[in-house]
C-alpha cells in the first residue's frame, strides 16, 4: 500500500494499480474457498493458486497463511518447499513484483527459523515480472484477481485469441475474466473482485456467454461502499466465485461494515443481464424474474436514449419558442406518471434544429429517467410522452432521459408497460439488474416479462385489476 500509494495518480490510473484491503481479499479467499466445498478447517493447497494480476501480493496472503497454516507439523523445510509449486504471482510491473516477493516471503520467516541455520536456503521468490494474460501460462486450481480495468486497444494478436470477449471497445478486466476461464484446471475456481456492471451491461454480454458455457457461478458478495474506501464510489464492487463443478446454488452476501447473508438463488445460465438481489428483500423479486420467459424487447418494445448532448448544441439552446425550435424534454421534467416541466431548465425549453434532424421525435413514447440513486424511493421514473405533449408535433429528448417505443406489432399497450414501471415489485427487480445508479437502455430492454398469454390478458384488466396482476406475478402476492 505505501508503494501504491507513493506513484502518482496519473500512473495508477494508467496501469490500473490499485491494491485490494486486507478485508477483501480474505472475503475473496473465503468465496474461492466456498466454491470449492471446503468447510471451515484449514486445507492445504490442492494445486496451483495463481494471482495474474498480482500487485503487491494482497490476494494471495490468505491461501497462502491457510496452506502453512494446514502444514504446521510437517518438517518446515519441506512446507517451504511445497510453495513454489502452489502458490504464483504475476505483474508487469517490477516494483509490485519486488515488494510482492517480499511481502509473500515475510510469511515464510517463521517457518525459516525452524530450520536449522546450516540447512536454511534463500526463500522461493513466488512471484515473477509477466503478462498475466499470456496464452503460454499452465492451468491452475485457483485463480484470484482484481484485475487491472479500462479500455484498451488490442493488438492484431491479441484480437484473434479475445475477438469472442470483446463488445465494442476492449476492457482488460474482461480480457482477464476470459483468460482465467480458459486457465482453470477441471475442477478449477475463479475468485475475482470486479465492477459489477459485468453482471449487466451489454458490452459484457460476450463475457457472460463464456462464463454461463464454462463455469458456473458460486457466490457473489456485493460490496456496499458508499463511503469508497474499498473502490471508487460510481463502480458498485462485487466479489465473485465461479466454478468449473456443477453447482446450483449460488450464495449471495453483501459486505459493508461486516459480512452478511442475503439469499441462495440459482445460478445464471445465460447471457443476458443476470438478476441477483443485493438486499434479503429482493430475493423473491429476483427469483421470480430469473424464471420469467419474456422481456421488454422481447415484446416489442425499443429503447433509446434521448438523442440530445445538451453541451454539443450550447448556442441552439433557446427560452423561448419559434419557428424551427423544438420543445427540449429534461430528465428533470419526468415525475413519476406524468411530465412536469421544471422551471430550473426553462432558459434551454427550446432547441433550434433542422427539420430534418434525427434528434426529434415525432412518435408517443414512455420517457424513463435515465440515472437515479439506488437509495431514491423508486427506481423507475417513468412518465408518457402523450399526443398533448407532443402538441406542435415533435419534442427532442435529451441524453439523461431513456425512451421507450413501441414497435408497430407489439401486442403489451403503454398503459400495461407504465403500469409494470410504476410497480414496486418491478421496481424491486430492477434494483437486481443494476446496482450502480445508470439504469441503461439495453437493461431496460432486458426487464423480464411474463408470458405472451399472461401479457395478452393483462390487456382487458382495468387499471387496479392490472396492478393486482403484476404484485401477483412478480412479488408472488395472492390476489
Ligand atoms: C488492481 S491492481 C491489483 C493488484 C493486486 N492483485 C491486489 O489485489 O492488490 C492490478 C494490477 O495489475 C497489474 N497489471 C496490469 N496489466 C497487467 C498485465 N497485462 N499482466 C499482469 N499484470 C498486469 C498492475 O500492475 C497492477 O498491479
Amino acid at each position: 500500500m505505501a508503494y501504491v500509494s507513493a506513484l502518482s495518480p496519473a500512473t495508477r490510473a494508467r496501469h490500473g494499480r490499485y491494491y485490494t484491503p486486507g478485508v477483501l481479499a480474505e472475503q475473496l479467499w473465503d468465496s474461492a474457498r466456498h466454491a470449492m466445498g471446503w468447510s471451515r478447517a484449514p486445507k492445504a493447497l490442492p494445486g496451483l493458486v495463481r494471482d495474474p494480476a498480482v500487485g503487491g501480493g494482497a490476494l494471495l496472503l490468505p491461501p497462502l497463511r491457510e496452506h502453512v497454516a494446514a502444514l504446521g507439523d510437517l518438517d518446515p523445510q519441506l512446507v517451504i518447499n511445497s510453495v513454489a509449486s502452489v502458490i504464483e504471482g504475476i505483474d508487469t510491473d517490477p516494483a509490485a513484483v519486488w515488494v510482492a516477493n517480499v511481502v509473500l516471503a515475510s510469511e515464510l520467516l517463521p517457518l525459516l527459523a525452524r530450520v536449522p541455520s546450516h540447512r536454511r536456503k534463500p526463500l522461493p521468490a513466488l512471484v515473477r515480472t509477466g503478462d498475466g494474460l499470456s496464452a503460454e501460462l499452465a492451468r491452475a486450481a485457483v485463480i484470484l484477481m482484481n484485475p487491472p480495468y479500462g479500455r484498451v486497444r488490442l493488438s492484431h494478436a491479441d484480437r484473434a485469441r479475445f475477438g469472442p470477449v470483446v463488445y465494442g471497445h476492449a476492457n482488460l478486466y474482461s480480457m482477464f475474466m476470459a483468460a482465467a476461464v480458459e486457465k482453470l484446471d477441471d475442477k478449477g475456481v475463479l475468485g475475482a473482485i470486479v465492477p459489477t456492471s459485468f453482471m449487466s451491461g451489454r458490452y459484457f454480454e460476450p463475457l457472460r456467454r463464456i462464463l454461463t458455457d464454462h463455469v458456473t457461478l458460486a457466490g457473489a458478495t456485493f460490496v456496499e461502499d458508499r463511503s469508497g474506501v474499498f473502490t471508487s464510489v460510481l463502480q458498485e464492487t462485487c466479489v465473485v466465485a465461479f466454478t468449473r463443478r456443477k453447482v446450483r446454488k449460488v450464495k449471495i452476501e453483501s459486505l459493508g461494515s461486516d459480512c452478511s447473508y442475503v439469499a441462495t438463488v440459482g445460478p445464471p445460465t445465460t447471457s443476458n443481464p443476470w438478476i441477483l438481489p443485493r438486499r434479503s428483500d429482493l430475493a423473491v423479486a429476483a427469483a421470480v424474474a430469473a424464471s420469467l420467459p419474456q422481456t421488454l424487447r422481447g415484446a416489442g418494445w425499443r429503447v433509446r436514449t434521448g438523442p440530445l448532448v445538451w453541451n454539443r448544441h450550447k448556442e441552439d439552446l433557446h427560452a423561448r419558442p419559434a419557428t424551427g425550435r423544438y420543445r427540449v424534454l429534461w430528465a428533470a421534467d419526468i415525475k413519476t406518471g406524468s411530465i412536469k416541466y421544471d422551471k430550473a431548465r426553462n432558459d434551454k425549453r427550446y432547441v433550434a434544429l433542422p427539420e430534418t434532424s434525427v434528434l426529434i421525435q415525432r412518435e408517443r413514447c414512455i420517457l424513463v429517467q435515465r440515472t437515479s440513486a439506488p437509495e431514491q424511493d423508486s427506481r423507475i421514473v417513468a412518465a408518457p410522452l402523450t399526443e398533448a405533449d407532443l402538441a406542435g408535433g415533435a419534442v427532442v429528448i435529451e441524453n439523461h432521459v431513456n425512451a421507450l417505443v413501441p414497435e408497430e406489432a407489439s401486442a403489451v399497450s403503454d398503459r400495461v408497460v407504465l403500469a409494470l414501471l410504476r410497480s414496486r415489485a418491478v421496481d424491486k427487480v430492477a434494483r437486481c439488474i443494476s446496482g450502480s445508479v445508470a439504469l441503461s437502455a439495453y437493461e431496460l430492454e432486458s426487464l423480464p416479462l411474463p408470458s405472451d398469454e399472461t401479457l395478452a390478458k393483462w390487456a382487458s384488466l382495468d387499471d387496479n385489476a392490472l396492478d393486482v396482476a403484476i404484485a401477483a406475478v412478480y412479488a408472488k402476492i395472492e390476489s
